[in-house]
């Protein structure tokens, strides 16, 4: 058995859970103009570079960190929940990267040949439901009736105190910590990813309060660009990789510099493309794909709801960062 990638899903629970989001989304969107079934807030789509640090350990060498390598990229920032609201309120804060001009045979049928690469990134450390299971009963519940909701949070405490940890208040994007929460393969190894700030935004005022995470990103990026190190966590001897809720405790490498340049965000072309486009963990060359149960849910997940929201018609893969 390959310990990281054999997770058997359950297809009554992948069925329920498929079901259940897209009634949401016609319920929600009855126009049919579907937004993401989680994280439909977009805080602005960026354009960035990826550098791959040029003394990166031979061991960490692979086609993608291939020393000194520099790749344009392309972020979405989000809130994560179901439902577009205000940033007052506490939430999980999404940091998905596109990576543009990754050469190799990606995993997904219809995308093998893209350039591109995906990696979703989330401000919270872990994975509050653990499992794929758990996480399905988590959303099922969380979309019933009040007396479903109290049942499910007095049956799963741990769970329910977890998740309510991992939805924060957030001052500005920028000097948030974003994590894969799950892991990767990395070649041979077992990772996970970290993004942290290289330095503290300036603080600044915002006009718009259920607005404002957008406001100071606009304000921060139009006087300069922001940096972030991308980081590798190695998995550890008892580190699981099937329960996602535990956090690994193993000290961080440094990879990659992510440079989000100076840029005007907030255009009517670079929203559109945002909405469009789609991030999944499984676009990726086969050896940086997800690990563990979670991961290999995500696979039908993201391609199945990405298709839904967008009636079938696929989207194309960017060759570049301008839009
Ligand atoms: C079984 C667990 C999970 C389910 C059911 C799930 C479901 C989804 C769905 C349906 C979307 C929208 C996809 C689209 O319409 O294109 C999404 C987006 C996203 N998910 Fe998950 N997810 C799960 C786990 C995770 C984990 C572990 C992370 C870790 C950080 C994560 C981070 C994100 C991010 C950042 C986005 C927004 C991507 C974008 O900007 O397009 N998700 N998720």
């Amino acid at each position: 058995m390959n310990l990281a990638t054999d997770a058997s899903i359950p297809q009554e629970e992948m069925d329920s859970l498929l079901l259940e989001l897209k009634q949401q989304l016609r319920e929600r969107y009855p126009d049919g103009k579907y937004l993401r079934a989680f994280h439909p807030k977009m805080h602005g789509l960026l354009q960035a570079y990826l550098d791959v640090r040029t003394d990166l350990p031979s061991e960490l060498e692979s086609i993608l960190f291939t020393p000194g390598k520099r790749y344009e990229a392309l972020v979405r920032l989000s809130n994560g929940s179901r439902t577009v609201a205000s940033d007052r309120k506490k939430d999980l804060r999404g940091f998905a990267i596109k990576i543009i001009g990754v050469p190799g045979i990606k995993v997904l049928e219809g995308k093998k040949n893209a350039v591109t690469q995906d990696l979703l990134l989330a401000n919270y450390p872990s994975f509050p439901p653990g499992t794929f299971k758990g996480t399905v009963k988590g959303i099922l519940a969380t979309s019933g009736g009040l007396l479903k909701k109290i049942f499910f949070a007095l049956t799963h405490l741990r769970t329910v105190w977890r998740a309510l940890q991992s939805a924060k208040h957030c001052e500005n994007l920028l000097n948030e910590t974003y994590f894969s929460q799950v892991p990767y393969h990395y070649e041979e190894q077992v990772v996970k990813y970290v993004l942290r700030p290289k330095s503290l935004a300036p603080s600044c005022e915002a006009k718009d309060k259920d607005n404002f995470l957008k406001e100071r990103l606009q304000e921060n990026l139009r006087k300069s660009e922001v940096q972030f190190e991308l980081c590798l966590q190695k998995r550890e001897a008892n580190d699981p990789i099937h329960n996602a809720a535990i956090e690994w405790k193993g000290p961080l490498v440094v990879i990659a510099t992510l440079t989000l340049l100076s840029q005007e965000f907030d255009t009517p072309a670079r929203r559109t493309l945002g909405e469009n486009l789609s991030f999944t963990p499984w676009h990726t060359l086969h050896d940086h794909r997800p690990a563990g149960d979670i991961g290999i849910a995500r696979k039908k997940i993201y391609e199945i709801m990405s298709a839904f929201r967008h009636h079938d018609q696929a989207v194309p893969e960017p060759t570049n960062f301008n839009c």
